[in-house]
């Protein structure tokens, strides 16, 4: 039986400490940092648990071999030397999906069908079977990925991407990946007791980010993964983990969290993705410009990501509420701001050179997270 596992949670570019934090708060400490992921040796039970908790990371894989190649000979012959019937059964469907940065072995397609044999002919022996492999049961989505000649096997272990909560029934034009959103509230030094702002919310995935974190409620809580219907993985470490999750929500956690737009239709799908999240009433929505904010309490956060004035004819208007922002703020020194946007001179329409600045990309879009500590 497998025991012990190397997995991998991948990372988008520039967060990949973020979800090595999260990875080590879990309590696994035998990590490696890499470009675009964190490489995990833990205990099959890593599996259920990293799905469900990692707010940051985009997936989960199983690595089931790294080594050089730079034949097709030499790939097929240690991709069958792995031990691969011991994660994929008789029955198991797994596609075969590939990529290839500057490597000897550039055909994609070529090195995605040598995998695939390689390993129904070493499943074909080691399962016994004659025939074809029925490939109707569990899906074991299987990726080559070779990058300067290193190959890199594994199985997604997710399913759909981690951002896809369950809680997202609509969305604007230009919505935060939940992933993202995450990674802005952990990059701040928020705690819960404190009054937190979103006030350009569009859909609410910061604020509800927010409250999830808050409360400590698993991201996964809501979902389904790939790997819940593999055999390898008994099913009581999946109930295991539901529950430590269960026990460990603070759903008595008071919050006090806003978000708030100009748009009212955006505020009524950010309201129906909190109740989707079983978040009920517990984020405050408002329709409002962000002009009209006016901070109540003292030590708050605003953590937003407002529009970049990247589109035709809206770039006055954005640099005006850039404007408007700053001067709210300067009226309100006890509070922390947290912008990400791509705009050239944010900090000076805004008014104040930021405390920090730290380089993100949403999507394609280079940012730069602008952080203002608030005065204590
Ligand atoms: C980039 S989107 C935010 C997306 C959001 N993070 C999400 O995940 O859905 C920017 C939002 O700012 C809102 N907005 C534009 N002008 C505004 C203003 N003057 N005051 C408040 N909100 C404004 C837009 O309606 C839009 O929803």
């Amino acid at each position: 039986m497998v025991r012990k596992v190397t997995l991998i949670a991948t990372a988008a570019m520039g967060l990949e400490s973020v979800v090595a934090n999260e990875v080590k708060q879990l309590g696994y400490e035998d990590i490696e940092v890499e470009n675009g992921r964190v490489t995990i040796q833990a205990d099959i039970s890593a599996i259920p648990r990293l799905n469900l908790w990692l707010r940051t990371a985009d997936r989960v894989k199983l690595q089931v071999g790294k080594f050089k190649a730079y034949s097709f000979d030499e790939l097929f012959e240690q991709t069958k030397a792995l031990p691969w019937e011991q994660f994929i059964p008789e029955n198991g469907e797994f596609p075969v999906i590939g990529k290839s940065v500057k490597s000897k072995l550039y055909s994609v397609p070529d090195c995605q069908s040598i995998v695939k044999k390689a390993i129904v002919e070493r499943l074909k022996q080691k399962h016994g079977v004659a025939s074809w492999l029925k490939e109707d049961g569990a899906f074991y989505r299987t990726e080559v990925a070779i990058h300067k000649d290193t190959v890199l096997l594994s199985i997604d272990t997710s399913g759909s991407g981690l951002h896809k909560r369950g809680y997202r029934t609509g969305q604007g034009e230009a919505p935060l990946k939940e992933t993202l959103a995450a990674a802005l509230v952990q990059l701040t030094n928020w705690r819960p007791d404190r009054p937190f702002v979103d006030p350009f919310c569009g859909s609410g995935t910061i604020a509800i980010e927010a409250a999830l974190i808050g409360q400590n409620i698993a991201p996964g809580f809501n979902r389904e993964f790939a790997s819940e219907e593999w055999e390898f993985i008994p099913g009581e470490m999946w109930e295991q983990a539901f529950n430590e999750a269960e026990e460990l929500a603070d759903y008595d956690q008071p919050l006090d969290i806003t978000g708030s737009d100009i748009d009212h239709r955006m505020i009524e799908i950010a309201k129906a993705n909190a109740m989707e999240a079983g978040l009920g009433e517990l984020v405050q929505w408002k329709q409002r410009q962000v002009k009209d904010f006016r901070p109540k309490q003292e030590n708050g956060y605003v953590v937003s990501n407002p529009p970049y004035g990247e589109r035709i004819g809206e770039k006055e208007e954005v640099e005006q509420m850039y404007k408007d922002l700053g001067d709210i703020m300067a009226d309100n020194p006890s509070w922390s701001v947290y912008i990400l946007t791509s705009h050239p001179t944010f900090e000076k329409l805004y008014g104040q050179k930021a405390s920090k600045k730290r380089k993100l990309f949403n999507g394609f879009i280079k940012t730069d997270y602008y952080q203002f500590f608030g005065k204590k």
